[in-house]
């Protein structure tokens, strides 16, 4: 399938023309064919992130890349997708997923010290050039909670981002107060000089992990300043939520067979697919391929 890709060329095309791809997390089969069907409806190449529970909870890496694949077959998707490990936490992580015909990896070593995060970014690279896979690195990190992933959310060193970058890394998520989860109250928004000072060192497309929530300002100057990727999980999950919640408080699962999870999940389906739109408009990749 010449249209399941890795992430270089979208971000790549996305940083010159000063948008930003979309990175959305997936959780089920519902999820990933919504999210498909408004990739192809919409024209916009997108990206599906799987973190490491998400996989756990779906069945497995052969579960999730066998998933994906099949249902751009049958539901004869066109536009580029990309399958992407997000926050992997190890080299074996990586490793299972490529092994499984995942296109890109994150190998988030925020955890590590930084020397340690240095060396096995590297391993991961020589291993994805074997298929042809791209690699998403992290310095500093992302606060709050993704998934039983925890981080600090410590502001990037721009200096660390220029090693990481200098290994041929093909995107970078870098901490600048961003927050996985919700935003707390009093969040003091996005370091916006460390962006630059970063973008400047680095000379990668830049990811802006926790893309829910932060004003629609500040998502677009961060954009301006050289994210090309924003990721998005905890809006799509309030918007399915939501939309579960409307329909049980009305009592539509005790209609008919309203108990039928395809009816039970159908707005909420839908819901995701409004969300999905209204953000690859705010991104700006709507329609880009
Ligand atoms: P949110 O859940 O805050 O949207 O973050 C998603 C994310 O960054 C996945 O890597």
């Amino acid at each position: 399938m010449k249209n399941f890709v890795n992430a270089k060329a979208l971000v790549d095309y996305a940083k010159a023309g000063k948008y930003a791809v979309a990175h959305f997390n997936i959780n089920n089969l519902e999820w990933t064919k919504s999210l498909l069907e408004v990739a192809q409806e919409t024209k916009s190449g997108i990206i599906l992130g799987a973190s490491e529970g998400a996989i756990k909870y779906m069945g497995g890496y052969n579960v999730v890349a066998n998933m994906v694949k099949s249902l751009m077959a049958d539901l004869k998707i066109t536009v580029p997708i990309v399958l992407h490990l997000d926050h992997g936490q190890s080299y074996q992580a990586c490793q299972s997923a490529l092994e499984a015909g995942f296109t890109s990896v994150m190998f988030d070593g925020s955890h590590l010290s930084f020397p340690e995060n240095l060396e096995t970014t590297k391993k991961v690279i020589a291993l994805a050039k074997k298929y042809h896979a791209s690699v998403e690195a992290e310095a500093g990190s992302v606060g709050g909670e993704e998934d039983g992933v925890v981080g600090l959310g410590e502001v990037a060193d721009p200096q660390e981002c220029q090693s990481l970058a200098k290994l041929g890394i093909d995107i970078l998520a870098a901490g600048i107060n961003n927050v996985h989860g919700r935003y707390p109250d009093g969040w003091k928004g996005l370091n916006f000089d460390v962006l630059k000072q970063i973008a400047e060192a680095s000379n990668k497309p830049l990811v802006l992990h926790g893309g829910s929530g932060i004003p629609k300002e500040q998502v677009a100057k961060a954009i301006s300043l050289g994210i090309a990727k924003v990721n998005v999980n905890t809006e799509l999950q309030e918007a399915f939520a939501g939309a579960i919640r409307n329909y049980i408080i009305n009592n539509k699962d005790q209609e008919n067979k309203g108990y039928d999870p395809r009816k039970l999940m159908k707005d909420a389906t839908l819901a995701i697919k409004t969300k999905a739109i209204e953000l690859l408009k705010e991104f700006g990749s709507y329609g880009k391929s």
